[in-house]
């Protein structure tokens, strides 16, 4: 029985608790790839799966790592889309922090031959998942104005770039001048340290009291007020976090009818198959080529797998800037 290293916890608590261990090869199934893994990445929920507080949806794989680099190294029944040796990264429902995962075909994208496995790893769950906020739920018009909360996170730090790609511009919030001054870097035209600032007072500023056409809003309850008071007329909010919790108290409608906003409400890693193989067609056909260019990946720090345990300390600490990235195995030759 072939096995590999993986990581596992057996009971829920902190970074404490993941260990690495041996199990068994998973086997593609039909539609499947099965990837030898040079890298993968931790995601903000992996510690709160991890904690208790976070449950995969039940069709996944829960084990962690939602993201992966890696060669194709067996086709399952029915795979036509990729080759053996192929250099691709996969969107997973889980199970990417182990050194082979199980991904289906239509999730992978090619790596440019340019880009290493360690920035690939870091791109598939939070270039997506902003692809996904702007073009598929927010429909991101150019010119439009759109407030980008978390702005020095993985997610926030792709987003201000796939904004700008749009034609768009990118104002963000973020808790450290260090992340301001990243987003700033990477192409945001205005900042505010939430943590100082009444951000819709600069916000308001900046667009001459017109207000953003649209919020990235990974945040809820606790900027819900300043948000209302920051979006425009007919502007569009997308809800895709809850960091700063779930429950509204107070008149949220009566903004939300007054200014004739469109909320909307989204995920990712419970979507079907074919809602994420249309996501993946449409980033690799608009965005992935833009690599190189206009667009980098932006990774904060990379550990081996072995230090799994640092990785979650480190995505808790809230310190991070871009992708916490694990290194699995060292890509020898980059393939062109
Ligand atoms: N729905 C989906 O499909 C989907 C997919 C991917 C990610 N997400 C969500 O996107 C969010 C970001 O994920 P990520 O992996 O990119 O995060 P990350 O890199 O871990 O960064 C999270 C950052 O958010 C800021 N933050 C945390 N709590 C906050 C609060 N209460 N108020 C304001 N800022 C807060 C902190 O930065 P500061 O220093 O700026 O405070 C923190 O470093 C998470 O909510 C995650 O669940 C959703």
């Amino acid at each position: 029985m072939a096995t590999m290293k993986a990581v596992r916890y057996d009971e829920n608590g902190g970074a404490e608790k993941l260990y690495i261990t041996e199990v068994k090869q998973p086997e593609p199934g039909k539609g499947q790839v099965l990837l030898k893994v040079y890298a993968s990445a931790v995601n903000h929920v992996d510690p709160m799966q991890v904690a208790g507080n976070y449950t995969p949806p039940a069709h996944v794989d829960a084990n962690l790592g939602m993201e992966a680099a890696g060669t194709v190294v067996k086709l399952g029944p029915g795979c036509s889309k990729w080759k053996i040796g192929d250099r691709v990264a996969a969107l997973l429902g889980g199970g990417g922090n182990a050194e082979f995962v199980v991904a289906h075909e239509g999730h992978l994208m090619s790596v440019p031959g340019h880009m290493t496995m360690l920035e690939a790893a870091g791109i598939p769950e939070v270039w997506l998942t902003v692809y996904k906020l702007l073009h598929f739920a927010g429909h991101v018009k150019a010119g439009d104005r759109v407030l980008i909360h978390a702005g020095g996170s993985g997610t926030g730090t792709a987003a201000i770039q796939l904004v700008r790609l749009a034609g768009a511009e990118a104002i963000v919030t973020a808790g450290t001048q260090a992340k301001l001054d990243m987003a700033q870097e990477l192409g945001a035209v205005a900042g505010f340290n939430y943590k100082q600032v009444d951000f819709a007072d600069k916000v308001l500023e900046y667009t001459q009291n017109k207000g953003v056409d649209m919020i990235l809003d990974c945040i809820g309850s606790s900027f819900w007020e300043q948000n209302l008071r920051s979006i425009a007329v007919e502007g569009t909010w997308v809800v895709y976090g809850l960091m700063g919790g779930a429950y509204v108290n107070g008149p949220a409608l009566r903004g939300l009818m007054r200014k004739r906003l469109q909320l909307v409400g989204t995920n990712l890693r419970p979507r079907n198959d074919q809602y994420k193989t249309d996501l993946v067609q449409a980033f690799t056909e608009n965005a992935l080529l833009h690599f190189g260019k206009e667009l980098k990946p932006i990774t904060d720090s990379v550990f081996p797998l072995e230090e799994i345990a640092i990785a979650h300390r480190r995505i808790t600490s809230q310190e991070n800037i871009g992708k916490i990235v694990l290194s699995v195995c060292e890509e020898k030759q980059i393939a062109d």
